[in-house]
């Protein structure tokens, strides 16, 4: 075999060998792989709730709902979560993340807003920007009753 026919055989060999690696690179499944890997920042994980169902956990009951005019895990939870009874709709809910989009603050329900403490922004009841500084919607989570229990989707 002649040098020029042995190096022409390693190449194409090279290329056999690597072509299922390359396939497998660019297949959708790893796409998947690497789009499941990374966690949304705001995803609300131990927001504080008291126990977990599947993806959503209990935040309250509906008589505590109904009493207090709001649910919210502790300020003290990394991603603080409030629910309030969506008010041109008292029979939906309403579930947004707590976390002020400004600067991070937790926002408090003031009977028809979220305000925030730290720079005065204030939120509607469906998280959407009134007043600024903040100038991004409070993130939005899906709220259920199972029972008297409100829960929400932690996902
Ligand atoms: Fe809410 Fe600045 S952190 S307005």
């Amino acid at each position: 075999m002649k040098r020029r026919d042995f190096m022409n055989w390693i190449g194409v060999g090279a290329i056999a060998a690597s072509l299922p690696v390359a396939i497998a690179a660019c297949s959708p499944d790893s796409e998947t792989a690497d789009e499941t890997a990374a966690a949304p920042p705001d995803a609300p994980d131990a927001a504080g709730g008291d126990t977990a169902a599947g993806d959503f956990m209990a935040i309250g009951t509906t008589a505590e709902l109904e009493q207090q005019g709001y649910l919210a895990t502790p300020d003290s939870a990394e991603n603080p979560i409030v629910v309030i009874a969506d008010p041109a709709n008292p029979e939906a809910l309403i579930a947004l993340s707590a976390k002020c989009t400004h600067a991070g603050c937790t926002v408090a329900w003031q009977e028809d807003l979220f305000a925030c403490p730290c720079h005065g922004s204030k939120f509607g009841p469906d998280g959407s920007v009134v007043d600024g500084p903040a100038d991004e919607p409070l993130a939005q989570y899906i709220a259920k009753v199972e029972g008297d229990s409100i829960l929400v989707s932690t996902t």
